[in-house]
């Protein structure tokens, strides 16, 4: 199979995408419209070819029969094609079809684009400003362009191959052809119909330490808006969404997956339609949202990724991590092991000097980790989270000598040095907002709303975003460090122009590139009080993101859940930190805090310095485990099982090893045993409650070869961890 895309006839063309997992066939209509005649599991393949076109037209059922307020297109040249009762690829209003639309244009209220012309090109074609992505082997584009004379524009549909990962892209690019200006209102990345009307939407949805929690219902024939006006991807609701089919599971049925590589306020829909449809559309949140465009200027929305699966929400997953981890993390890191941080934050906060961190290190050290993270507090006059962010010098009272002189003492005890930075950020109580008060956005007449006593700078103005590429290009090469924490911790507020959450986005997006483009070895990681900026957008310039500022493992197991449909172990970072939990006061023993993160990217959070002897103990082999089988833990293939809310189950698969996670949060006196079912690279392992005191227990049937490694146990929670070299396949 040498392309991905086939294009069948001429005047009213096919369209078949294929990769590993999926098909989708687009046609042009009888008036030119783009159909979307399948979304699904691949037809043909290897060894069989491509289907017919005849084959392919077969796949178009007509959905329904009219009701009685069907509008015709065309009452002279076709009178039963109406556009309500077709599946399409791009939509709009005023000519009969009721959905929602991909499209409005504040001059016109009809709105009708019709094919034009198409072209196939290889690999992608990246959108200017826009989140850039990697390609896979084989990747092709191809490029449909419908026009609407009357309003003089033109719309490029885009999509793009990932035929080893299964995925596919889309985005739109809308284009003023006419000879008047045109304001868009709302352009999506992403229309599509599907022709499957029993599925159910799978969002995350949350808050701050509570972020990611998966809530699934029915479609029927409602409209799920998945949306944030917040000015991030949120963690309220993460961009990305399933659409597992009625009774799918993690490991059966056919399931649908979206999400989108952006980070601002963002906006899917997933409309039932009596007609038998889902109508999915997917991009920028139209609230708030104006653009502009003048004769002969164009406009890109953002990358739709979408993802299918005939085995589960697994085999979405599995689709989305590979392509993440092969062509959305920034290229050096690809596949490149995580190192094991201390982060100093919930060791320290802000009451820290030199030899504080110094000691800690030396400690870290002992226990094998590789990275120190210097978080919060470093600079200006920073004591408390109310002032200086802006003010991106070293203070020399807490680190004399500077940060090249902390770091020195840092890798004498062998470790790396991080460092933590808020530059969107601008405190009201800092030397920068005193020199460029104009910097902040604000909206004249009022006064700007604070969030944890910050501003935010107004990354649309040129001026603003060079100072920040200068500011920490200087800081970040002014001594060896090699990781950054790029923390991000209110939303948007007072910004009065329409349009203007995007163009801050895409402000953002270029001073990303500027500071990180030319030092590709810095590891970049994304935060957002945690998770409110878990994005495809931000892991294209940082190849992790601290995923939640709630470290309690039991709330961890919801959210790193949830993050795990859309998103690889390798983005995913998990420290272990203090009991009680600083965020719920809740009590684990160590090795339940550990044994949450340990399938992600593992690190630490707490000070090393006043850990137990028995404490040290185990993390230090915790760690040196984690090491030693990190490549597994952050690539391998993820798998996760059916199993009861309080059983959660999890593995990674390699080439030679699997590792299996099982977790009890809580078991409910009196009731039957819990049977658990790890699945072991096609093996399964049944372990019965209660795990503690199996350590030394011969796991039964294929998997014998698997040892326990370890178990713990306290109060009603334990975790399971069974490491084995994988079995063939019988
Ligand atoms: C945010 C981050 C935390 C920490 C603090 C420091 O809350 O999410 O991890 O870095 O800021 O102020």
């Amino acid at each position: 199979m040498s392309t991905s895309i086939q294009v069948l006839g001429e005047e009213r063309p096919f369209f078949h995408l294929r990769t590993a997992t999926t098909s989708v066939v687009l046609r042009v209509g009888p008036f030119g419209h783009l159909e979307q005649l399948w979304w699904g599991a691949p037809l043909g393949g290897e060894g069989e070819g491509w289907p017919s076109a005849d084959e392919l037209a077969a796949l178009w059922h007509p959905v329904s029969e009219d009701f009685a307020q069907t509008t015709h297109y065309s009452t002279t040249s076709d009178s039963s094609f109406a556009l309500a009762k077709t599946p399409l690829a791009w939509a709009t209003l005023g000519k009969g079809d009721p959905r929602v639309p991909g499209l409005r244009v504040r001059e016109h209220q009809v709105l009708d684009a019709t094919y034009v012309r198409h072209e196939v090109r290889p690999g992608l074609v990246p959108a200017p400003g826009l989140p850039r992505l990697g390609s896979e082997e084989r990747s092709e584009t191809l490029v449909v362009t419908l026009a609407d004379r009357v309003a003089g524009l033109e719309v490029d549909l885009f999509w793009t191959t990932f035929p080893l990962s299964g995925v596919l892209t889309r985005r739109t690019v809308v284009r003023n052809t006419g000879a008047a200006a045109l304001t868009l209102e709302h352009v999506a990345s992403l229309v599509l119909d599907l022709a499957e009307p029993d599925v159910d939407v799978l969002t995350l949805d949350g808050h701050w330490l509570s972020e990611a929690h998966g809530t699934r219902r029915p479609v029927g024939l409602q409209q799920v808006v998945n949306s944030t006006t917040l000015g991030t991807s949120s963690d309220r609701h993460n961009p990305g969404f399933l659409l597992p089919a009625r009774g799918a599971s993690e490991t059966h049925g056919e399931c649908w997956g979206v999400n989108l590589a952006y980070s601002g306020s963002h906006w899917s829909s997933i409309q039932g339609d009596s007609g038998g449809m889902v109508r999915v559309v997917a991009g920028l949140n139209p609230d708030g949202f104006a653009w502009s465009l003048a004769p002969g200027e164009q406009f890109c929305a953002p990358e739709a990724v979408l993802a299918h699966s005939s085995s589960g929400l697994n085999g979405v997953s599995a689709s989305f991590h590979r392509f993440v981890d092969d062509c959305v993390v920034p290229a050096h890191w690809r596949r490149r092991e995580r190192p094991v941080v201390l982060n100093n934050w919930e060791g320290t906060y802000f009451d820290f000097d030199a030899d504080v961190l110094v000691q800690m290190a030396e400690r870290a050290a002992e226990l094998g980790v590789e990275t120190f993270v210097l978080d919060d507090g470093w600079f200006g006059e920073r004591h408390d989270d109310q002032r200086a962010l802006g003010d991106w010098h070293v203070n020399t009272d807490k680190l004399p000598g500077g940060l090249g002189a902390l770091a020195e003492r840092i890798a004498e005890h062998g470790l790396a040095f991080g460092l933590w930075v808020e530059p969107e950020a601008i405190s009201p109580n800092s030397d920068l907002f005193r020199a460029h008060p104009d910097w902040a956005i604000t909206t004249p007449g009022r006064t700007p709303s604070q969030g944890r006593h910050e501003l935010l700078l107004d990354l649309t103005r040129p001026d603003v975003r060079d100072h920040l590429v200068e500011t920490l290009g200087s800081l970040f090469d002014s001594a060896p460090i090699s990781f950054v924490k790029w923390d991000f911790n209110r939303a948007i507020s007072d910004a009065d122009e329409a349009g203007f959450h995007h163009r801050y986005v895409l402000g953002l997006y270029d001073v990303l590139g500027r500071v990180f483009g030319p030092r590709p070895e810095i590891l970049l990681e994304n935060c957002s009080s945690g998770g409110s900026r878990f994005d495809l957008g931000m892991l294209t310039f940082g190849p992790q993101v601290w995923a939640s500022d709630c470290t309690d493992p039991a709330e961890r197991l919801a959210i790193q859940h949830g993050l795990s449909l859309l998103y690889p172990p390798s983005t995913i970072s998990a420290h272990a930190s203090d009991s009680p939990n600083h965020q719920t006061d809740r009590v684990f023993d160590l090795a339940f805090r550990c044994d949450v993160a340990l399938p992600y990217v593992f690190g630490i959070e707490l000070d090393p310095r006043a850990m137990s002897e028995q404490d040290t103990r185990l993390l230090t082999e915790r760690i040196a485990w984690y090491r030693e089988h990190r490549a597994v833990l952050q690539f391998g293939a993820s798998r996760r099982t059916d199993h009861p809310a309080n059983l959660p189950q999890l593995a990674r698969v390699g080439d030679e090893h699997a590792i299996a996670f099982a977790y009890a949060t809580y078991v409910r006196p009196r009731q039957p045993s819990p049977r658990l079912v790890i699945p072991l690279g096609g093996q399964r392992v049944g372990l019965s409650w209660p795990f503690a005191a199996r350590e030394d227990e011969t796991l039964p049937g294929a998997a014998a070869r698997a040892g326990i490694l370890r178990s713990g146990r306290q109060h009603d929670t334990s975790a399971e961890v069974v490491h084995g070299r994988r079995l063939r396949e019988q």
